[in-house]
């Protein structure tokens, strides 16, 4: 079979088969195309802006953003020729450039609960190094986390339990996000051991509606840790410079002890960040955490650049405008079709879902239909909207999404 629906996917396919023998499974993680619905590229050649082409030269206008990261859009010039420049002087050598302390200065004057910055990675090393730090602070074990909340891939908060051992997980506490009872509950199960609480932004865990947080909730995670003696983790990996350069949480007048960032800091450049307050920068000094890339030059020019970008421009305003006009055509046109959705969570990073989908047939479907047209969209995760995204954009992807509702009014 070379098509998967209209789409020609030869190549793919091929690929895809030859992939088996070499790598497990085909694919790992997020980014393998098994856990989707059929019709999905596995691979990519090129993208540019809010547009991403497959081997087979189909190209797409993207909303995920390659899970989040390319919130200028991909292939950023200035981003791109900041990296050529650094490139040219130094990647990684046997200590960091000085653009680490240029960074670290510029994150610290950008989020409001930031007096100092280290970096990483993955938004897994940051938000490891984040507990790690409150245990060090503390002397303490234990840790709360809200049930469903992705916090990466390692094996205290790897999602897929297959290899984990129950020390792996043995010190952790789990709540409902949202729940200020049971939030009450875990903290008092942790007794006089409890070294954090760590929290997203807001919930967007997968496969159901996105909620944003109650400041009663924020407010009642905030006075736990004081009173306890324990530190608030907000891990910001996902939503981070997408609800508010200042944090995700600055409007909400909740400040974290520690904020793990990632994803669109780098605009796609491999690049994360912990930030914390005055009293965790001795904790953040003892700890021992590093990799052998931590440090690479490119990757900080990359941040660095980003960062001046969203300083300068209002890429907030400008992907939840956005957002709002994609969030208000869908719902539209939804009801002109009588399906029943429903989109959540702050526009700029949609989710839409079918109401009475719980196998996911109808989004599915949805998204099926969406790709034949040319659009990218994802039936499970939030999505991601980028500054590369424009009102033409927009009109594209809502002709796409009218050909695909009306077939789902049909189809079901
Ligand atoms: C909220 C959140 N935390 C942590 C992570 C882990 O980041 P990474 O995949 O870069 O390790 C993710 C990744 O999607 C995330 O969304």
């Amino acid at each position: 079979m070379s098509t998967q629906g209209n789409i020609n996917l030869e190549k793919d396919l091929y690929l895809r088969k030859k992939a088996e023998k070499y790598i497990p499974g085909g694919m790992w993680g997020h980014m393998s195309v098994k856990k989707l619905p059929s019709g999905y590229p596995q691979f990519f050649s090129k993208a540019k802006d809010a547009r991403i082409w497959d081997l087979d030269g189909n190209c797409y206008l993207d909303f995920m953003c390659g899970y989040g990261p390319n919130i200028l859009g991909y292939n950023n010039v200035e981003v791109d020729q900041a990296v050529n420049e650094q490139r040219r002087k130094l990647d990684l050598g046997n200590g960091p450039s000085a653009l680490v302390v240029d960074l670290a200065e510029k994150i610290i004057t950008l989020v409001d609960s930031a007096d100092w910055a280290l970096f990483a990675k993955n938004g897994t090393d940051a938000t490891t190094t984040c507990l790690t730090i409150s245990r060090a602070a503390t002397g303490k074990k234990k840790i709360l986390v809200a049930t469903g909340s992705y916090h990466g891939s390692a094996p205290w908060c790897t999602p897929v339990a297959t290899g984990v051992v129950e020390e792996d997980t043995s010190n952790l506490i789990f709540f409902e996000y949202n729940d200020l009872s049971s939030l009450e509950a875990a903290a008092e199960k942790a007794g006089t051991n409890l070294a954090g609480i760590i929290l997203t932004a807001f919930r967007h865990d997968v496969r159901r509606d996105q909620e944003l947080p109650k400041k009663i909730f924020l407010k009642k995670a905030r006075d736990i840790c004081d009173s306890k003696n324990a530190f608030l983790i907000l891990d910001d990996v996902r939503a981070g410079f997408r609800l508010n350069r200042n944090g995700s949480w600055f409007d909400y007048g909740i400040k974290p002890d520690l904020t793990a960032f990632s994803k669109a800091i780098g605009n796609g450049y491999p690049i994360s960040a912990v930030v914390g307050v005055e009293k965790l920068r001795k904790a953040a000094s003892e700890i021992y955490v590093t990799g052998s890339f931590w440090c690479n030059a490119t990757s900080m020019a990359a941040s660095l650049k980003t960062l001046s970008i969203m300083e300068e421009k209002d890429v907030v305003a400008h992907i939840s405008g956005l957002g709002n006009t994609l969030r208000s055509g869908i719902d539209q046109i939804a009801s002109n079709y009588g399906v029943d959705i429903s989109q959540s969570g702050p526009s700029q990073m949609p989710m839409v879902l079918f109401k009475d989908d719980k196998d996911f047939s109808k989004g599915s479907k949805f998204v099926q239909y969406l790709l034949n047209k040319g659009v990218y969209f994802h039936p499970w995760h939030n999505m991601f909207l980028s500054f590369a995204h424009t009102a033409e954009d927009l009109d594209f992807a809502l002709d796409a999404v009218e050909y695909a509702m009306k077939k789902i009014s049909t189809d079901f």
